[in-house]
């Protein structure tokens, strides 16, 4: 056979390695930014155009670059940021690879203005594919702007691959965040489509992660800090309080250098053990300043995970420090000593007479209040069947039922007093035919929404209740862009909702859907807001889809809520109306029936 291995010509393989460096347009965003940084500069500024698709621009004011420098630059393994393996380890900037801008001019058409500070006249060179096409002096202010357009129009397949605008603009918003957040002395601007989103001055930590995050962010924030031989941790940790379901602010950073990593993670998490309710994230903004000397960055361009040489040093003085910031303001774990309303099943005495038990509950809270349409066959038969569950045993006669499991049910009115019982404020027991049934009252719940809501986003049409005083609410920026997105959908859901049209990430509520509770809206929209986003990160759901279950997610009545007969009664009549009742949204049993005969036993319920 003859000899078949061919060296692949240049311009395929720095697509290839290209390809490693720059994933999407918020790569590029991150390169340049990164560089503007190293370059020294004090205002730096961010336009996209089309997510970055047709364009992504970085603007900076920082020390510019020579006539040769420039071209040089885009040379691969060209840096001035290195110049041996032991420089590695004390690397104090963000690039040290000199990969960057060669991989960016390998797939798109770039065009780079540069002038030193102590020059008249600037360079300008564009280049496509990796071929430069011209070069010339020109006039630019001092500094340097990088434009690059149309990234990956040689590579198809990667264009192809890419996210819509919106998720692609997400990613870019994410990058920037993460410098800006890391360089809060540093001026930065972002324009989208020619609109700003961020216009953010030079200013203390606390006040960059205001402007990002929003204002609602100025009391939520503790400081931590902690000093030692070789290492100084500081920044901000969340109030526990407000705490997210999904693991949204959290970032660290090494020497202003993002990364992610578990194990301190781990450490975060743990100092606010107990603090936080189940599937709860905590948010923490905190900077490690350490010798480079002690620190591996890994040398992938895109891994944002760093080693350090004593890990274990590090995740406790980590989780001390959180733990005093959060001693320090006097959060610590409250323990309950209220009694279980519903855990009250003590015998009646002989001496007392039987009364019927009263029930204390809120009349105006109606979780169900809804506009519910005609039930489908479907549901017509899922409740019949739920009725069928509840008749009684037939060996077990009425009158030898004990009290607390008493019920009236005749053939003709199988569900009429049937008593609920709550557990832990988590799970609704009652008796049915073949033995107890336990309903996992958060689930259950979601799942009657989530129908709700899917229902009424296909119907076109919801019950508002207009509030007498409207509520302006504050989305953090990341969350105020997805907001134009799903305005429609809210709407149909029963949100009048507008932008305040003074600040870009204001809202009005002037209404909620009707018999929705009136508090606390804020927070209501911005979960709301949150969840979609996660959803639409990790799973591909269609928009109604999406916002039904972010909206259920929030609203739905938590674990950990006592419930009153009532509230019991209407939850487990809602539920068998739905056409999956025992399923939750995320696919998990939400009804478990364990058999009268297996009570007794140790053996997993059979549901
Ligand atoms: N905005 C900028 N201002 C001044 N010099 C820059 C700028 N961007 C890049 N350079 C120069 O180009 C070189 C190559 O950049 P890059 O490919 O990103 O590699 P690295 O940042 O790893 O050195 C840098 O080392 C720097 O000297
Ligand atoms: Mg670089």
């Amino acid at each position: 056979m003859s000899d078949i291995i061919r060296l692949l010509p240049d311009s395929v393989a720095n697509q290839i390695a290209a390809g490693e460096v720059i994933q999407r347009p918020a790569s590029a965003v991150k390169e340049l930014l990164e560089n503007a940084i190293d370059a020294g500069a004090t205002q730096i500024d961010l336009v996209v155009k089309d997510a970055g698709k047709t364009l992504v621009q970085v603007t900076d004011n920082g020390c510019g670059m020579s006539v040769t420098d420039a071209r040089m630059a885009f040379e691969r393994h060209a840096t001035s940021k290195i110049s041996s393996a032991n420089d590695l380890f004390s690397i104090r900037t963000m690039g040290f690879r000199g990969e960057a801008l060669a991989s960016i001019a390998a797939i798109a058409h770039v065009e780079v203005r540069s002038r030193l500070t102590q020059e008249e006249l600037g360079t300008c060179i564009t280049i496509e594919g990796s071929a430069v096409k011209s070069q010339e002096v020109c006039q630019c202010p001092e500094g340097t702007t990088f434009m690059v357009k149309n990234l990956f129009y040689n590579v198809p397949a990667r264009r192809r691959f890419l996210k819509s605008d919106n998720v692609e603009l997400r990613h870019i918003m994410e990058e920037f965040q993460r410098v800006a957040l890391a360089q809060p002395h540093i001026a930065f601007g972002m324009f989208n489509d020619r609109k700003p989103v961020f216009q953010l001055r030079p200013e203390n930590l606390k006040q960059r992660i205001v402007a990002l995050h929003g204002q609602s962010y100025n009391n939520r924030l503790l400081p931590v800090e902690q000093k030692m031989d070789t290492f100084v941790v500081s920044g901000f940790v969340g109030r526990p309080e407000y705490a997210k379901k999904i693991r949204g602010e959290q970032y660290f950073f090494v020497n202003k250098r993002f990364m992610k990593h578990a194990y301190l993670n781990h450490a975060v998490d743990s100092a606010f053990e107990e603090l936080l309710p189940e599937r709860a994230f905590p948010g923490y903004f905190l900077f490690i300043e350490i010798d480079p000397n002690e620190i591996d960055i890994n040398i992938h361009p895109t891994k944002t995970e760093i080693k350090f040489q004593d890990e274990r040093l590090m995740y406790s003085v980590i989780r001390s420090a959180v733990k005093s910031a959060l001693g320090k303001f006097s959060i610590t774990p409250s323990l309950e000593f209220n009694p279980e309303p519903s855990l009250d099943l003590r015998m009646p005495s002989a001496s007392t007479p039987i009364r019927n038990p009263q029930i204390k509950f809120n009349p105006d809270y109606n979780p169900f209040e809804s506009q519910k349409p005609e039930p489908t066959p479907r549901e017509q038969s899922n409740r019949q069947n739920w009725e069928k569950l509840y008749s009684p045993p037939e060996e077990i006669l009425p009158s030898q039922q004990t009290q607390a499991f008493a019920t009236n049910a005749t053939d003709d009115e199988p569900t009429g007093d049937q008593t609920f019982f709550q557990l832990h404020r988590t799970y609704i027991l009652s008796q049915v035919k073949s033995g107890l049934m336990v309903i996992d009252q958060q689930k259950a719940h979601e799942r009657i929404l989530y129908d709700r809501y899917v229902e009424l986003l296909s119907r076109r049409k919801a019950f508002s209740q207009q509030l007498l005083f409207p509520v302006t609410i504050a989305l953090p920026p990341a969350e105020a862009g997805l907001m134009d997105e799903i305005s429609e959908e809210l709407r149909l859901l029963g949100f009048d909702i507008a932008p305040d049209g003074k600040h870009p990430f204001h809202f009005v509520v002037s209404g909620i859907p009707a018999g929705h509770p009136q508090n606390n809206i804020g927070t209501l929209l911005e979960g709301i807001v949150e969840n979609y986003r996660t959803n639409l990160l990790e799973l591909n759901l269609d928009k109604h889809n999406n916002l039904a279950r972010a909206l259920a997610r929030n609203v739905a009545i938590k674990k950990g809520r006592p419930l009153h007969q009532p509230e019991m009664k209407a939850l487990v009549e809602e539920l068998f109306a739905c056409k999956v009742p025992d399923l939750s949204i995320d696919g998990e049993p939400i009804i478990r029936i364990i058999a009268t005969d297996k009570l007794m036993h140790e053996s997993q319920p059979q549901s």
